[in-house]
């Protein structure tokens, strides 16, 4: 650590803030609940996704006797079909679930690797090959969309299972108009889902011409692989015809997934990651996901700091702080992050006096240099190698969805076949393209993933596996243990930071949530040391990071580049007695309550 200044804590003593509960000052007032004793605390119910007729299929699940998680299964079921570059059964999720009686769920369904997979299988002649952990047979792991749903409905859902395919099932079978990313992404992705026939055969005209905006994708073998599932369950996925196509098809064009990894499949209930933030609790998802432990960081690291008051008066100290704590948490999220199952991930990285440690070289007038990941306490020192971290290109995929009801079950869920169209591979009879979700795992050091992520030994791949997500579903609970907010995103590392700023905006800065999701965000992943800004969001409003404070950015030490989205973010607030949802402006979606 190269800063010799180090920071003090602005307020109160080092003490009161390793309590962490600190309270009192900064708070939204319009956040601040009523006494509810055990009544229900809201009046309606809410969604919001990136597609209008999954947040419709919600809302219709709400308003025909559902709860939030059969709501939430229902759209991203709808999702996987209009929305399928994103997401689909083909992929993986990470839900968390708040249920009304409290209790809080966090639900796994992230992909795994099959059984022959190994530390070094995309290497050839000596050199790692991105392109196989990208593309084609070896991209993809087993899916853990359906398994999870399935857990999901087994614990908290309250429809029949059956009726939660339906509007997944007719818009497959009918047809829905394609969207304009589903366009953009056929044609971006043209050469590589061309070289799978049954790809070609859905998202192609037989003249070889993409599906374009607007014309009808019709889905007929996706509509009946729904159909199947809903019928006879998640057996006939992971256990049945389903799983031998795959097995079949993928070892004639050079897979390994087996139909034995189908039946070894099994979405995990993990224990969620709990944060005292002001008077609020954080939870967060935990590995194999990074998502939940860097917010958890980054809010631990912010804690002592008057983050509301320089985010509406200092901007340049905010951004700068902001970017600082984000170098920080991705250098240890390069070092130490692997699917817990498989590596020691250092608990201390959760200890708030590590986060303060962390914070210790803080210079509130020049960018940190050189930092490193640091030593939380109870790390083998012998543990990992570091590697670098450095930037992607703007993409867009993932998708982030959220429901809540009117007798407080909330469902933050964050869904992914990867990049678009993950793996471009469609398993031919059954319209589902699988994930290329074997690319978040470090496949040889010093490689970067398509997010220019560059992992440790930690997030090696391994027979049995799940890869490193960024995914961040996320909640906040009020002093009472009720829900106020949740929040998470599409974007590969930006959702850390992205759902951070979400959170910061509500908690801190008392904004309503749809202009937190509003607001132009930045974005740092310690490697290269560039600071991504949205320059064009806001332009012409108090939020905007104008050219005077990229300025100011840029002087205290953060080269920055122009990034034209950081994330796309869904949200729910529970403002007063109402909930109010939020879908994302940087992205086509809609949001209903
Ligand atoms: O799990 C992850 O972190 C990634 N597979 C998520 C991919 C993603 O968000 C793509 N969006 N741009």
């Amino acid at each position: 650590m190269s800063n010799p200044r180090r920071f003090r804590l602005p307020t109160g003593n080092r003490r009161a803030f390793l309590g962490s509960a600190v309270a009192g000052g900064l708070l939204p007032s319009r956040l601040v609940d009523r006494a509810v004793g055990q009544e229900r605390l809201t009046l309606n119910q809410a969604a919001a996704t990136v597609h209008p007729l999954a947040t419709q299929s919600a809302m219709r699940i709400l308003r025909s006797g559902g709860n939030a998680v059969d709501a939430a299964i229902s759209a991203a079921l709808v999702l996987g079909v209009v929305d399928g570059h994103n997401s689909g059964v083909g992929g993986g999720c990470l839900v968390l679930i708040r249920r009304s009686n409290g209790q809080l769920l966090a639900i796994d369904g992230r992909e795994t690797a099959g059984l022959a997979a190994h530390e070094t299988m995309f290497v050839r002649d000596g050199k790692a090959d991105p392109s196989l952990s990208q593309n084609g047979p070896l991209a993809c792991g087993v899916p853990g969309q359906i398994a999870a749903f399935k857990q999901m409905h087994a614990t908290s859902g309250r429809l029949d299972w059956k009726e939660l395919f339906a509007d997944a099932h007719r818009a497959a079978s009918e047809g829905v108009a394609a969207s304009k990313s589903i366009g953009r992404t056929i044609a971006a992705e043209a050469v590589q889902l061309q070289k799978y026939p049954a790809s070609r055969a859905i998202y192609f005209h037989p003249s070889g011409k993409p599906i374009a905006e607007g014309e009808r994708l019709i889905q007929k073998d996706l509509a009946n692989t729904l159909a199947m599932i809903s019928e006879q369950g998640p057996q006939w996925f992971y256990d049945g015809p389903f799983a031998t196509a795959c097995e079949t098809y993928l070892k004639s064009i050079g897979g390994i997934l087996t139909r034995e990894d189908f039946r070894n499949y099994q979405a995990k209930t993990r224990t969620a990651i709990r944060t005292p933030y002001r008077q609020y609790e954080v939870i967060g998802f935990p590995t194999p996901s990074s998502g939940g432990m860097h917010i958890a960081q980054m809010l631990m690291m912010l804690q002592p700091f008057p983050v509301g008051a320089w985010m509406r008066s200092r901007p340049d100290a905010y951004y700068h702080l902001l970017c600082e704590v984000m170098k920080r948490a991705f250098a240890d999220r390069a070092y130490w992050l692997g699917d817990s199952d498989f590596v020691d991930v250092p608990e201390g990285l959760l200890d708030p006096t590590y986060a303060l440690d962390r914070m210790s070289d803080f210079n509130p007038d020049q960018a940190s240099m050189g930092i490193e990941h640091g030593w939380p306490a109870d790390a083998n020192q012998q543990a990992n190698s570091p590697h670098g971290v450095s930037s992607s290109e703007d993409k867009k995929h993932t998708t982030h969805l959220t429901t809540a009801d009117d007798e407080g079950n909330w469902v933050a869920m964050t869904c992914t076949v990867n990049t678009s169209w993950g793996s471009k591979v469609t398993i031919p009879g059954t319209g589902v393209i699988l994930n290329n979700q074997m690319d978040d795992f470090s496949i040889s050091p010093g490689i970067p993933n398509a997010f220019g992520l560059i992992g440790s030994q930690a997030n090696a791949v391994a027979a049995g596996k799940r890869p490193l997500s960024s995914m961040s579903p996320t909640m906040v609970l009020d002093s009472k243990g009720q829900p106020v907010l949740t929040a998470g995103g599409a974007g590969g590392p930006r959702i850390i930071n992205a759902t951070l700023q979400v959170l910061l905006r509500v908690l801190d800065g008392g904004y309503r949530v749809n202009q937190a999701v509003d607001a132009p965000r930045v974005h740092h992943q310690w490697q290269p040391d560039q600071l991504l800004i949205e320059d064009q969001i806001g332009v012409g409003t108090s939020l905007e990071i104008s050219p005077d404070l990229r300025k100011q950015l840029m002087k205290l030490g953060h080269p920055w580049k122009a990034s034209s989205s950081i994330a796309i973010c869904q949200a729910i607030a529970r403002q007063g007695d109402r909930l109010t949802a939020a879908h994302d402006p940087r992205a086509q979606g809609s949001s209903e309550q």
